[in-house]
């Protein structure tokens, strides 16, 4: 079939390995696999298999635990460390090769790494050299200076491993030297303070661990084994002038290459910002965490990230014949332009696998409106050793990625909200064949996501995305869309539907405060009403304009809510110049903010001095602002002219209590059921589609 990215689906080869198309899924831990002997189980080869399935040309699994237990977070990784995997193992390269595609492992070794992954034992590295950051996993101590045995002991298990996957039917293996793991430290004259034979001293010294590993992979799985590597093109960040150069990195380009490397996948990295070093666009969020004229020059950041590593590619290309690969943030069209125009060879894709396993066929296809986009949420970055999820998709981490086949019986469905939870579920009830009926009440479909996207902003995440493939689904399907208008009991008399979703979102929740009635507070219900007016009159983006020259909020702020809802209003108004204090009677804050997202985004509040007060009562509401209780037991006047409550909602069952006895299937989702966030609205809404 003709595809008009003609260059993205143009065949290739890396070693003797053939490639029906230029898309890699990269390496990326889902911790989809299983504890005990048998690793591979369902999760794993759903997933793989679907990407597979859905078009890539290469499938690089993610990294097994290479030294079990050393540096582990949990069980939920496979093993290669003794010959009784093999057999499991070869469950998923099957899986993958059923559908023609070539599978490859990701190798790597945290090395220095600490954090949560020290679970159970110490981090190990080329030196005692650590930077510990916020933003990352490196303990204050030191990590273990590995000795010249360990480090020959490393060199037998990457081959040994790696021969193990050659026996479970695995085409090739990406060895990781890139982030700050552990080759990375022997490579960087910033980590590597070493006096012996892998020392600083010399590029052949420095190279010599990694050097070592691939000669004796080759030398125990055949020169034409596929060795691929993912290495640093340049390290940022770092005092001094000891971090990675290109120069330096090209010198090693080369090295790889002479010793039979196959093919390379470039990256960066970004010293004391993990995810600065491969999500990049999360060095935005809330703000640029250094000023944006301070950004390292060699990356391009004009596209918030995405796209940023590109240009390092066609200057580590520039130095070697095998072929090179880019990635971070690629889409299909400036996937097909980078190869179009030569700066690479190869465009590694992550996140939209994850987001839609369907990907690569459905750009192939040109049904690019039926991609379920990844909205650069982070979401999926949750959760150590925790099966990750997505905020899209509701198949990932799950045993299938189909729909359902046609219902058997097509019922009358109707559902009430046209949120995500009840969007969602009218699509797939929808394409599965049901007369499906939508009611919305208000101007727009999207319910609470149209708020968040004009809350949130749309430089990092794309919620407009979100909801754009939602409608187009919506309308696609054929569902009845009755917009502006309540369902009501009138409405269910005439409908008779046999069944009712209610997805009609939750009721905002009163705080139980003195004084609630002022006129210096904001109502929630009263805010929801008129923002939802205003993004169906002027759209989200306009009223995210507008209310950077207006809006009815005094000038000092009380935010009482310290979920995901009153953090990010609050970082909204810290942006709209209001001095803002975030009280929650709960224990903790930031409940469902992502993690990453959530420590820059206290970061960036602890810059701001925002004070973020835990566990406080709240006694009463004057005009002069917010008394509380706080958890010391000091009472306390917030002063404020504003006070908003942004309270995760409550549950509304009036619809569904009015239906029962009157319709057959009742079912409450999303939000007014109970308090959710979109993850769980995409989910309930895809399990209840698929129900019916
Ligand atoms: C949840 C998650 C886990 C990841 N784990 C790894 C990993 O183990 N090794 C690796 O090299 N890259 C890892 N990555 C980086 C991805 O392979 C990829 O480089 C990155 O997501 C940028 O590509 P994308 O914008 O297409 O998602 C991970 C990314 C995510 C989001
Ligand atoms: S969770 Fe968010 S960032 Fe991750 S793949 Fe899904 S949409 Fe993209």
């Amino acid at each position: 079939m003709a595809t008009r990215y003609e260059h993205l689906f143009s065949p290739t080869n890396i070693g003797k390995v053939q490639l029906k198309n230029r898309i890699v899924k990269t390496a990326a831990q889902t911790y989809f696999f299983e504890s005990g002997e048998n690793r591979v189980g369902t999760l794993a080869k759903a997933f793989y298999g679907a990407v597979a399935k859905g078009g890539a040309g290469l499938v690089i699994t993610e990294t097994p635990a290479m030294e079990w237990p050393l540096l582990e977070e949990g069980d939920r990784r496979f093993r290669i460390d003794d010959d009784k995997y093999i057999k499991n193992l070869s469950e998923l390269s099957a899986e993958v090769h059923k559908y023609g595609v070539p599978i490859f492992s990701q190798l790597y070794h945290r090395g220095p790494w600490g954090g949560i992954y020290a679970l159970i034992a110490e981090p190990c590295a080329a030196s005692a050299v650590t930077y510990p950051s916020p933003f990352d996993v490196h303990d204050e101590k030191p990590p273990h200076v590995l000795t010249v045995d360990e480090i020959e002991e490393l060199v037998d298990r990457f081959a040994s491993g790696t021969a193990r996957l050659q026996a479970a039917g695995w085409d090739g293996i990406e060895i990781n030297a890139a982030a700050d793991h552990l080759f990375h430290g022997f490579l960087s004259r910033f980590w590597n303070k070493r006096d012996d034979e892998y020392g600083p001293q010399s590029m052949e010294n420095r190279t010599r661990f990694i050097v070592n590993v691939i000669k004796e992979i080759k030398r125990r799985c055949g020169q034409d084994f596929p060795v691929q590597i993912l290495m640093n093109a340049i390290e940022v960040g770092l005092p001094g002038d000891e971090a990675l150069s290109i120069e330096e990195a090209k010198e090693i380009a080369k090295i790889y290459e002479s010793i039979g490397v196959d093919s390379l996948h470039v990256r960066s990295h970004w010293a004391g910002m993990h995810q600065g070093s491969y999500n990049q666009e999360n060095m935005f969020y809330p703000e640029p965490h250094i000023p944006l004229s301070e950004f390292p020059k060699e990356l391009d950041w004009s596209h918030h990230g995405a796209l940023a590593q590109v240009p390092l590619a066609p200057i580590i290309k520039s130095v070697v014949k095998i072929p090179v690969m880019t990635v971070g943030l690629i889409d299909a069209d400036s996937g097909d332009e980078i190869i179009r125009t030569g700066k690479a060879d190869l465009i590694g894709i992550n996140r939209r696998f994850f987001a839609d396993s369907n990907w690569a066929n459905k750009v192939r296809e040109g049904r690019e409106e039926d991609i379920q986009p990844c909205t650069h949420c982070g979401t999926c970055n949750t959760n150590y050793n925790e099966v990750r999820y997505c905020r899209i998709n509701a198949c990932f981490g799950s045993e299938s990625y189909e729909m359902e086949p046609p219902a058997e019986k097509k019922k009358k469905v109707v559902v009430v909200g046209g949120g995500p939870a009840g969007m969602q579920t009218a699509r797939v009830a929808a394409a599965r064949g049901h007369d499906v009926t939508l009611y919305e009440d208000g101007g727009y479909l999207g319910g609470a996501v149209a708020l968040a996207a004009m809350v949130k902003g749309f430089d990092i995440e794309e919620l407009p995305k979100f909801l754009k493939f939602f409608r187009t689904q919506v309308k696609k399907n054929g569902v009845n869309v009755k917009m502006r208008k309540r369902f009501d009991d009138a409405s269910l008399a005439e409908e008779k539907p046999d069944v009712l979703v209610v997805a009609t979102g939750g009721v905002p929740t009163k705080p139980d405060v003195e004084g609630y009635e002022l006129r210096n507070v904001t109502k929630t219900a009263d805010l929801y009403k008129m923002l939802k007016m205003m993004i169906a009159l002027v759209g989200p983006q306009m009223l995210r304009k507008l209310t950077k020259i207006w809006m009815p909020v005094g000038k000092k702020v009380v935010v009482i809510g310290g979920e995901i809802q009153g953090c990010q209003l609050s970082e909204y108004l810290i942006k709209r110049g209001r001095d803002v204090t975030i009280v929650t009677e709960g224990d903790e804050m930031g409940e469902w903010l992502v993690p990453e997202r959530k420590t820059r985004l206290f970061y960036w509040f602890d810059k701001k001095n925002i004070e973020r007060l835990t566990g406080v009562k709240l006694v009463k509401i004057t005009k002069e602002g917010l008394t509380i209780k706080t958890k010391e037991g000091q009472t306390r006047l917030l002063k404020a002219k504003t006070i908003i409550p942004v309270l995760p909602f409550s549950p509304n069952t009036e619809i569904a209590d009015r239906a029962k006895g009157k319709v057959a299937e009742i079912y409450t989702i999303g939000d007014c059921d109970s308090p959710a966030v979109m993850p769980d609205a995409t989910k309930a809404g895809w399990k209840l589609g698929n129900s019916l």
